[in-house]
């Protein structure tokens, strides 16, 4: 019998991927057989680490925090039908940001009750839909209180959040910072005490909220932002949004779900007083680990290893400057230095400025790991290239949850 080596692939890969002979497992299946039987570019999915991600922030929460407590998914961060449907399983209430956004949420089962509606630039008609499904919480930005003040039928109240702005700059990327002054979500610690002191009709103002990025690494700027809404009064709910870290290289070093809201918690605790009702949303973090995306290899030019995928599967290396790594599939482990490049029609279209990969040659299937957020969410069709599947394993099972666009989906909208 042929000797297998087995290790654990490294902490960037979902939980229980493995690496046998050097080819890459993920959630039990063989990725380069996943790639054969898929096609590529593919995103695939360990359903185990989602659960277990959602288990280790449900935890969390209860464990740090001794009142009421809810963990919200932001759904932008990953909105396919089969991933809320599995947090709505494990519990999780959901963020929704957009009409769009209600109607997956509703659709894949979610209780109403643990919806929170987000948006700086709410529509009459998402306002109308959030009111008539009963959503939890509405989240009061621009023009919200006024409008819902019309649309809350009468006799009834919504429950509402007020964002405030609590004017922090967290240390991550300018265009993923939402928290600082010049923010355009939210209201200005003055302007949220406005409306906090009007009488409101049909309006029920039962906490308040930040988000203040995204990508940060530690609690700190927290401590000044809380500040600021114990500042405004004392309310039963607050809900201080999401932005925890993951580990996009193995020389990040992101902290724990527990670590996260331990340090949340604790500094709610300090400055809002015990037990209020502590809301959390994360994204990111909830499924960026659990996610990777496969490619195969078209070309090897020189340093440039060119892919059959890029900027319409994954955005963020060009947004923010993100950083990736490489792996060719079935030979893992250190190589050599390779620019990774996508197929698109952009010089902006590279993958991973500093891939080290083992000797890649054309046909070969590569691997980057950490697309679980949003990599599906801001996929596009940018050069006529159809969305990527996305592929959910477990227990050495695959199953197509989300199926790859096809050309002719890219004129299903035409009508002329
Ligand atoms: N809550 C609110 C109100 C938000 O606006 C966001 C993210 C979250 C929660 C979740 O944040 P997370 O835990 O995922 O950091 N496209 C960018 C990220 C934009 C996030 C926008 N809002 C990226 O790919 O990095």
């Amino acid at each position: 019998m042929m000797r297998r080596r087995m290790m654990t692939a490294r902490s960037v890969y979902p939980r229980n991927s493995a690496v046998e002979d050097g080819r890459l497992l993920i959630g039990g299946c063989d990725v380069v057989d996943l790639a054969r039987e898929f096609g590529t570019p593919a995103y695939v999915v360990a359903e185990d680490d989602l659960r277990e991600q959602a288990r280790a922030f449900k935890a969390a929460l209860a464990d740090a925090h001794e009142g009421p407590g809810e963990i919200v998914f932001a759904s932008k961060a990953f909105p396919a039908s089969a991933v809320l449907r599995l947090f709505a399983e494990e519990g999780l209430g959901v963020d929704v940001a957009s009409g769009g956004e209600l109607h997956l949420a509703l659709k894949a089962g979610f209780d109403p009750a643990k919806i929170v509606l987000h948006g700086n630039a709410k529509s009459e008609a998402e306002l109308t839909a959030a009111v008539e499904a009963g959503v939890g919480l509405i989240v009061l930005d621009g023009g919200d209180p006024e409008r819902l003040e019309r649309i809350v039928p009468a006799g009834r109240r919504q429950r509402c959040l007020v964002r405030v702005i609590p004017g922090v700059e967290a240390d991550t990327h300018e265009h993923i910072m939402t928290g600082h002054d010049a923010s355009k979500f939210g209201y200005p610690p003055s302007v949220a005490a406005e409306i906090i002191g009007r009488s409101w009709e049909r309006l029920e103002i039962a906490g308040l909220h930040f988000h203040l990025g995204s990508q940060i690494f530690d609690g700190s700027p927290f401590h000044a932002a809380v500040g600021t809404l114990a500042g405004l009064g004392e309310f039963g709910a607050y809900d201080l949004g999401g932005g925890m870290a993951v580990g996009y290289t193995r020389h990040d070093r992101p902290p724990e779900p527990a670590e996260w809201v331990g340090a949340i918690a604790e500094i709610a605790h300090d400055l809002l007083g015990p037990g209020k009702t502590l809301i959390l949303e994360p994204g990111r973090a909830l499924v960026a680990n659990a996610g990777v995306t496969l490619y195969s290899v078209e070309n090897v030019k020189q340093r440039f290893v060119a892919v059959d995928g890029g900027m319409s599967d994954n955005l963020r290396p060009m947004l923010y400057g993100a950083v990736y790594e490489a792996d060719v599939a079935d030979r893992m482990g250190d190589g050599e230095r390779y620019v990774l490049v996508g197929k698109h029609c952009e010089s902006t279209d590279v993958v991973v400025q500093g891939a080290t990969l083992r000797d890649p040659k054309p046909g070969d299937v590569l691997v980057t790991p950490v697309t679980g957020a949003y990599g599906h969410a801001m996929a596009n069709n940018y050069n006529g290239v159809p969305r990527p599947p996305v592929i959910f394993c477990k227990d050495g099972d695959a199953r197509l949850v989300v199926r790859r666009e096809t050309y002719e989906d890219l004129t299903s909208r035409d009508v002329a």
